[in-house]
């Protein structure tokens, strides 16, 4: 048997999800509670704020309930702050502390230490000094709990920092600001710095668990445990302490190597989905198309015992060749009276039901345009049923804009509705003078929504559905009027039944993006699946298939691919129209992250890197292509 090979330099536990693994954390910081307490001395803990700790936090609190966990004997330091922050700021950490875990839990208020965010800068040095000498006193960290960074950062010793860097003021990082626009309302209105404690006071703690959750995670985990020590990662430093562990959820270990090329660690099962994702690596690692793979490119790069299965490559090659070959069609809802032994949908029935779920109004147009208008074309009933309302990311001018319209229009006409009128006012009263940190009004939301609502009939008016096809669910979680949402919740689910019993489908399609772990497109996801579990028992579930397309950030990698639609290049210009119908989400939108090119630019180059993948694996050359993968319940 041959030795597994680890590139890991950080021991590193995967999860099937991060709900199981926050619990295995909180049941490890129970249990040294309750040893700390029985010896009769305090728990030193360090802890962090954000996403991932959250579930965490929820199981602490729980135990604390339920089982009588008691905290009256903990200490606790957090990372970090922003700068200035004040405490009861719908940002600030002490905030967050607070109602994630610490007004929960029977934890004295004078046993939490939190970074100040009033200070001013000159009293600054004076406070981290203090900061360090407190945990010094106490013996420094029994366990620490920290997140990592899109950039690599822990606490926010971003990018740059040294391993035996103190407690500080920080200028923060633009990933960071990125980061944490979503929670501030834009870029600009994130405070340029943070007060976080020092890489140093971190390493000396006894324990430390890093958690991480998400695609978007997966990048800076990989160089974490298996890259250099740099300091481009402080995250990387964590290799130097004796007693680290990361816990991950599958999709934040994704691209280690274990699991984005297992072959290359230890021996594996050669089944048909290992076979294609490790063939499709070797053709565009080497930049041969699938059918040039020779014997010596597998035996070369850790396949020999595949190749011994087969007994040459060419068999390989052609097996791979051909479950691409299958994925491709034209034919998104099934073609009719065709042979479909091979085809990635049924032939039957002819003319399917159909159910686009789109998380926000435009998802439907940008993720699957092509897709859409093809399955309308071949005379499928299709319907596209709208998660949420999207109001959040509709500019203030562009609401303005329309509220005035109604206001002026009303005026010119007297035709106004006093109470409609009287609210359209309000709407541009609060608009003009809404403060950076204001919620929107009730009447506001309604008008952002009603825009976005506009668009999407637009959409759907342009592809050529039948008015009532458009179904708009706004879902209650969504509806908080910040970007942080409410957890789904029976009447969400609920709503998603009712609409998939009232139209019987034959497909589903629905954005299976996990890129963001608590973002929209994950919780209409979770509500998609839950409601099909609860009505799989029904006879018409029983021919009905679910295909996931991607949100409009990333694309299934090309081995996960089992259905690729192509696009001609006058398809993809009519979807890029279709998608200017989104109007408030163009010329800039509300949350740009980091990616500034507009959502057309983003569809069209993913859909075109699609096509240039295929290509590049020896396959037709088409202009664009959407692809979906198969989800069985
Ligand atoms: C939080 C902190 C940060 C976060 C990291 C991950 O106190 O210091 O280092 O742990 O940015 O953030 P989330 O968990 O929101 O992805």
């Amino acid at each position: 048997m041959e030795q597994a090979i680890s590139f890991e330099r950080i021991p590193t536990r995967i999860f099937d999800d991060s709900e199981q693994a926050s619990k295995a954390v909180a049941h490890e910081i129970a249990a040294l509670i309750r040893e700390k307490n029985k010896e009769g001395k305090p728990t030193i803990l360090g802890l962090a704020t954000g996403s991932s700790p959250k579930k965490v936090y929820q199981e602490l609190i729980r135990m604390h309930k339920e089982e009588g966990l008691s905290f009256k004997n903990v200490i606790t330091f957090n990372l970090d702050e922003y700068h200035p922050m004040e405490p009861d700021s719908i940002q600030s950490y002490v905030r967050f502390m607070r109602e994630q875990l610490f007004d929960h839990i029977d934890i004295p208020v004078t046993n939490y230490h939190i970074p100040d965010g009033t200070l001013t800068i000159e009293k600054i040095p004076e406070f981290c000094r203090d900061y360090e000498a407190k945990i010094e006193k106490l013996g420094g960290f029994d366990f620490y709990l920290l997140g990592i960074g899109r950039n690599g950062h822990i606490g926010f010793n971003e990018p740059g920092s040294v391993i035996n860097s103190k407690t500080r003021l920080m200028t923060l990082d633009i990933t960071t600001k990125i980061d944490a626009a979503i929670d501030f309302g834009g870029l600009e209105k994130v405070p340029k710095r943070a007060i976080t404690l020092g890489i140093d006071k971190i390493m000396q703690a006894k324990r430390i668990v890093l958690l991480a959750w998400g695609e978007h995670k997966a990048q800076s985990v990989a160089k974490a445990v298996e890259g250099p020590i740099t300091s481009d990662i402080p995250a990387t430093y964590l290799q130097q302490h004796p007693n680290t562990l990361f816990i991950l959820d599958e999709t934040a270990a994704s691209l280690l190597t274990r699991i984005k090329t297992p072959w290359l660690v230890d021996s594996v099962t050669w089944d048909r989905n290992m076979i294609k994702k490790a063939v499709t690596h070797l053709s565009l690692h080497l930049g041969k198309p699938v059918l040039k793979l020779t014997s010596k490119d597998y035996n070369e790069h850790g396949m020999s015992d595949l190749l011994s299965l087969y007994g040459q490559a060419y068999d390989i090659n052609i097996e791979v060749f051909n479950y691409l070959q299958h994925s491709i069609t034209g034919w998104p809802g099934g073609k009719p009276n065709a042979d479909d032994t091979h085809r990635p949908e049924r032939a039957f029935p002819a003319k399917k039901k159909v159910i686009i779920f789109s998380p926000h109004p435009d998802d439907d147009i940008i993720s699957m345009g092509g897709t859409f208008q093809r399955l309308h074309d071949q005379g499928h009933d299709v319907h596209v049923v709208y998660q949420t309302s999207g109001n959040i990311a509709v500019a203030d001018d562009e609401a303005l804009r329309f509220a005035e319209f109604v206001v002026d229009f009303n005026e010119k006409f007297e035709s106004s509705n006093a109470k409609a009128n009287k609210i359209y006012k309000e709407a541009v009263k609060f608009l003009k003078n809404k403060k950076d940190s204001e919620l929107d009004i009730p009447a506001v939301r309604e008008i952002k929504g009603l825009i976005r609502q506009g668009e999407a009939k637009n959409t759907c008016r342009f592809v050529g559905i039948k008015k009532e096809n458009a179904h708009f669910l706004h879902m209650p979680f969504y509806e908080t009027g910040t970007i942080r949402k409410k957890p789904i919740g029976e009447a969400d689910i609920q709503l998603i039944m009712d609409i998939i019993e009232e139209v019987q489908p034959h497909q589903i399609y629905a954005a299976g993006d996990l890129a963001d772990p608590h973002g929209t497109h994950k919780v209409c996801l979770d509500a998609i699946f839950e409601a099909i579990q609860r009505l799989k028992h029904r006879e018409y579930m029983k021919n009905c298939w679910v295909w996931l397309y991607k949100g409009a950030w990333a694309e299934w990698d090309i081995d996960q691919i089992e259905m690729a639609v192509p696009m001609s290049p006058d398809q993809v210009f009519k979807k890029r129209m279709g998608i200017f119908k989104h109007q408030s989400q163009k010329d800039g939108v509300v949350f740009q992250g980091e990616d500034s090119r507009e959502f057309w630019q983003r569809a069209e180059e993913r859909n075109r890197g699609t096509a240039q993948i295929y290509n590049a694996l020896g396959l037709a050359e088409y202009e664009a292509m959407e692809a979906f993968v198969r989800w069985k319940f």
